[in-house]
């Protein structure tokens, strides 16, 4: 059972039940705290609901970030995608985010697509890998991108671009580092020691285009943070800032336990499902209910465990009064898991159907997004 391994978080490896407070200790990171919270909304006007519900839990150098952006100083956005697969609706938690931080703080966005690391880390071809990066940036383009602010990298074509850089990041990390950071084995193949200099690029790019430094922050789910750990090691020895991140939660699958994976498609809803298929999916998710309807009424259920709950918490129901009612009347049994369950398909089949229709029109756009 997942939740019964040892917590593994790591770039290629997510198990066991995530304890997210002793991920910032074990990571060393900081959590958003109330202060900061209140920071932020000083810019945005309201609070997202990924930092309310707090979905977007731990950062570093956040505050100096700010501090920068006060002081007149714009800051660029990176995040990223490894194209193995189709995009599922985890991966859009963090696209979703630095969309309202590039509007927010109008900000260009640097997305580097690493067909390369998924090339070396799965049984894959380049071509492979290739296509599923075209297909995955209708996605990224569908949450709602503009062109003229917004760079997609692809490793492999564009490398000429990011070689130079990725070397002089090289240079300065050893072997033994990233074997530690990434838990590499001797069977490794060697590819995957040199991938995490291409990762660290992005960090760094707007610094070299404008000959001078760009602060840059990365939002990401929390498994991403081994990159930084390393970059953030290298990045004053190149005379470079230090990127700062803002790390969210997993999406939660819809079995029981661990984080949305495409690795798991029964209990993952990918971006691109039939209204069927989510209806399948979602009926079958593991849930905080009682075995009967009779004694969910007598005994109530169990929201904190519940992945349908989590849906509506961390994406689908952004009414906080609404997410308090539902969370109430399950636990005082007056709602039957089935409901739940019709309500929630119905909610994630409007939210695919127009995502689907933004993510056709997008192929019209696409080329207008890749570096030039
Ligand atoms: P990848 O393709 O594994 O994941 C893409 C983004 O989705 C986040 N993520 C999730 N967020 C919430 N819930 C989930 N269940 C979930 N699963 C994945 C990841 O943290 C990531 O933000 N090596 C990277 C590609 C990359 C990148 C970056 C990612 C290159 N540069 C900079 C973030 C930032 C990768 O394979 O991501």
């Amino acid at each position: 059972m997942v939740e019964e391994e040892e917590m593994v978080v790591t770039p290629w490896k997510v198990t066991g039940k995530i304890d997210y407070d002793k991920l910032i200790k074990q990571f060393g990171t900081q959590p958003i705290d109330e202060p900061l919270l209140k920071r932020i909304e000083k810019h945005t006007g309201t609070l997202h609901t990924q930092l309310r519900r707090k979905l977007f839990f731990s950062h570093r150098d956040l505050d100096w970030i700010l501090d920068k952006y006060e002081e007149g100083e714009k800051f660029i956005l990176y995040t990223g995608r490894g194209p193995s697969g189709p995009v599922h609706i985890g991966h859009l938690v963090p696209w979703i985010f630095t969309k309202h931080l590039q509007d927010k703080f109008d900000t260009k966005l640097y997305f580097q697509m690493t067909d390369d690391e998924k090339f070396l880390v799965h049984d894959l071809t380049l071509q492979d890998t290739a296509g599923f990066t075209q297909e995955n940036a209708l996605d990224l383009i569908a949450c709602g991108f503009e062109p003229d602010r917004t760079v997609i990298m692809r490793d492999v074509p564009d490398i000429a671009r990011l070689y130079k850089l990725a070397l002089e990041i090289a240079k300065h990390v050893n072997y033994s580092t990233v074997k530690a950071i990434f838990g590499l084995e001797d069977s490794s193949n060697i590819g995957i020691i040199f991938f995490p200099s291409i990762q660290a690029v992005p960090c760094f790019i707007a610094s070299e285009e404008a000959g001078h430094n760009v602060p840059c922050l990365i939002p990401a789910a929390i498994d991403q943070d081994p990159y930084w750990r390393m970059t953030r090691d290298i990045a004053a020895k190149l005379g470079y800032y230090k990127p700062a991140q803002m790390h969210s939660k997993f999406l939660p699958g819809l079995g029981k336990g661990g984080k949305m994976s495409a690795s798991m498609p029964e209990t993952c809803i990918f971006t691109t499902d039939t209204p069927e298929a989510v209806r399948q999916k979602v009926w079958g998710a593991f849930t905080g209910g009682r075995p009967t309807a009779k004694e969910q009424r007598e005994l109530g259920g169990d929201p904190s465990i519940c992945t349908i709950y989590a849906y509506f918490y961390d994406l689908f129901e952004e009414d906080d009064k609404k997410v308090l009612e539902l969370e109430n009347q399950c636990r005082l049994g007056a709602g039957i898991c089935g409901e739940c369950k019709a309500r929630l398909t119905e909610l994630i089949n409007v939210f695919l159907k127009e995502h689907q229709r933004k993510r056709e029109a997008a192929r019209d756009i696409i080329d207008k997004f890749y570096m030039k």
